[in-house]
Order: C-alpha cells, then sequence, then structure tokens
C-alpha cells in the first residue's frame, strides 16, 4: 500500500512523538523499525516499501527540510528565480548524501531475512522540482508551472540534475537490496500532457533504461499519477502505477504489455469490511491477475482506521489465489 507505514497506525505515532521525521528516515534502524510496523500488524502484505520521503534529494543537494505537523514539508527556502540554483549542489555525491536510505533497506532486509521484498523509491524529477520551487507542500504548484514556460532553460537544467542524481539513488537503493524500485511522479497531473512530454517523459524514460542498462536484474515502475499512461508503453519501465481516477479497463488499453500496480481508491478503506473485500474482489478481477500488483490508488493518510487495510488485503488474497495461472517452469 502506497505510505503503508505512516499515521493511520498508533505505533508510527508515538515513535514519531519522541523524534522527528528527516531524523527517523536518516537513522536506519529508525526507518527499519517504521518499515516493519505495518508488516507486523498485517504479516499477510507481501512487500514492505522502505520508510523514507522523496525529499530526502533536495535534503541531498542542500535544501535542508522539516516535516511542520499538520502542514506537511517545509524547505528552509524556494528556489523563487533561477538564481537560486546557486544555492544547490547539482551534482552531490549520493553515496555520502543518502547512504542513510541504503544502510535502512539493508538493515530491514536483512531484519525479514529476505522473506519479503523491500522496495525502494525516489521522486520523479518534475515532482521534486516542484516542491523545490514552491519551498515545501502546497495547494497548488503555480508557481513550479510558471517556472517551465518563463524558464524552460533553467526548468531543463534542473530537470536533468535531478534525473542523473535519481539514476544513481535507484542504483543504490538496489545495491542495497531493494529489487523493485518506484519512481513517484506524483505532480503528473499538475501539467497539460504536451508540456509534461517535452519536459518530462523523456527524463523519466531515460532514468528506466539508465538504470537497467547498470543493474539488469533491477525491476523499474513509475507512478504518473493522474497524467497519460500510454506513453511509458513504450519504455523500459516493468510496472506502471494506476492512479484512483482511471478505470482498469482504460489502464489496460493505455499499457497493454505492461505490469499494471493500483488502483484502489483509498477512502474505501474507510467502509465496512464486506464492502472493502468486495470492491477490492471486482477490482482485482477487473485488472485481472496476471501481470498486476494489487495497490492502492493514492496514499494511505492519518484518519484510515487500522481496520480498512486488513479486509483490503483479505479481498485481494481471496481472488489472487483462486483465479492466479499456473506458475511457469521459469517462475517456479
Ligand atoms: O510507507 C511508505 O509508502 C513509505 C514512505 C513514504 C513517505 N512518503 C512517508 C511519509 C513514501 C513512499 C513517500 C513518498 C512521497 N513523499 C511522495 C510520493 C507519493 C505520494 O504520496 O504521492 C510525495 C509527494 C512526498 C512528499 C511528502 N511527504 C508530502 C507532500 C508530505 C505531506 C503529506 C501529508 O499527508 O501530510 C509528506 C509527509 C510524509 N511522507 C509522511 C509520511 C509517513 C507524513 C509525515 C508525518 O507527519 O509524520
Amino acid at each position: 500500500m502506497m505510505r503503508q507505514a505512516g499515521r493511520y497506525l498508533p505505533e508510527y505515532l508515538e515513535l514519531l512523538s519522541q523524534t522527528d521525521f528527516f531524523t527517523v528516515c536518516k537513522t536506519p534502524a529508525l526507518a527499519c523499525e517504521i518499515t516493519l510496523q505495518p508488516y507486523r500488524r498485517y504479516p499477510s502484505l507481501d512487500s514492505l516499501i522502505i520508510f523514507s520521503d522523496i525529499l530526502v534529494i533536495p535534503v541531498a543537494m542542500g535544501m535542508d527540510c522539516r516535516m511542520e505537523p499538520k502542514v506537511g514539508p517545509q524547505f528552509d527556502f524556494a528556489l523563487e528565480t533561477p538564481e537560486d540554483m546557486e544555492k544547490l549542489n547539482l551534482t552531490p555525491d549520493v553515496e555520502a548524501t543518502l547512504s542513510y536510505v541504503f544502510d535502512g533497506i539493508y538493515w530491514t532486509r536483512t531484519q525479514v531475512k529476505n522473506e519479503v521484498p523491500v522496495i525502494g523509491f525516489s521522486g520523479a524529477p518534475w515532482t521534486l522540482m516542484g516542491y523545490m520551487v514552491e519551498g515545501g507542500a502546497v495547494r497548488s504548484f503555480d508557481r513550479a508551472k510558471k517556472w517551465l514556460y518563463l524558464y524552460p532553460e533553467a526548468s531543463r537544467k534542473l530537470l536533468a540534475a535531478l534525473r542523473d542524481i535519481v539514476v544513481e539513488y535507484l542504483v543504490g537503493q538496489f545495491d542495497s537490496g531493494a529489487p523493485l524500485l518506484t519512481v513517484f511522479d506524483t505532480n503528473c497531473g499538475e501539467i497539460p500532457p504536451r508540456l509534461y512530454e517535452e519536459f518530462c517523459v523523456p527524463d523519466l524514460k531515460y532514468i528506466a533504461t539508465e538504470v537497467k542498462k547498470r543493474r539488469p536484474g533491477a525491476l523499474v515502475s513509475v507512478f504518473p499519477k493522474d497524467g497519460e499512461m500510454a506513453v511509458f508503453e513504450d519504455s523500459d519501465f516493468d510496472v506502471v502505477g494506476v492512479s484512483w481516477t482511471s478505470s482498469p479497463a482504460e489502464a489496460r488499453r493505455s499499457c497493454p504489455s505492461k505490469t499494471l500496480q493500483g488502483n484502489l481508491d483509498p477512502h474505501l478503506l474507510y467502509a465496512d469490511p464486506d464492502q472493502i473485500r468486495e470492491r477490492t474482489v471486482q477490482m482485482v478481477k477487473e485488472f485481472g491477475v496476471p501481470k498486476y500488483i494489487c495497490n492502492l490508488g493514492h496514499g494511505m493518510v492519518p484518519t484510515h482506521p487500522v481496520e480498512g487495510p486488513k479486509a483490503f488485503m483479505e479481498g485481494v488474497d481471496s481472488v489472487s489465489c483462486e483465479d492466479a495461472p499456473a506458475p511457469s517452469q521459469e517462475e517456479k
């Protein structure tokens, strides 16, 4: 589940009450502890996503960040004009600045004795640029959108720098033991498709190609939230994430050769368990079990009841076992 370790879990709130968000991210043992919390509560979870945040990349570039309760992430400064890029290190040493994430992945994998995979992730360049230009979480990314039109060259420079960091960062996560790497482009749907294809799609395709060139065993996934999925049909991404705004049939039409991941409306998790199970089964049947990874269509939120995920997983387990094709000789 997207953001499966988070504020809807009392054990998460308890740990966070003693420290702050980015200290947890930077302390491998604490990041591991929080990554394991949902697994302890829901043992049928079949993968863990390392506890961290996409904003660790801007932090590594020199933009310090705090997680303000009820507000979200706030950087010490925003990129108001291209001149502000001089305050950044566009080529940070990824190993030196982000090894805490690599250590957290390695530590978690060791703790679960490799019984369950640990997924790594990064923000996509455009989503990271959005937060950097705005200086933190905002309702709409007006300033970041304006940058693409007003300062196209500076935007390209920033996006290219982020792209190269993302590649290094994902390779490092793979090397620490994360077999599947997800690139979250949460702000994909904020701009028109043409602009997305001009400024974002080539870099995303490059990320998939480059990571797989350097690490042929890596699996890579992209989540172009609320955007056009079809542009990724012709890419090296193995998996394309589906937002809750798409129907499974529409998603299959857009990316017929890809494995799809998604897309339960997170709000369903407020419903009674029977309804959660029924609608989950319906969703899995609509996607079909082959080439499909069951997930939410966006993240868990603080007000979600802890019972919701249990019913969701029961629904998934009932239908995926029943309908799964027999594994091929190779898979066995
Ligand atoms: O369990 C997991 O999925 C792993 C952890 C994870 C977090 N953030 C922890 C988190 C992951 C995968 C992310 C990714 C992330 N972070 C994205 C992309 C995916 C998405 O959700 O769209 C984005 C856009 C961010 C940036 C970010 N981090 C924002 C905008 C916020 C505030 C949002 C909110 O709901 O308040 C965060 C905070 C954040 N990241 C929390 C957690 C557990 C809540 C922090 C807290 O207050 O304790």
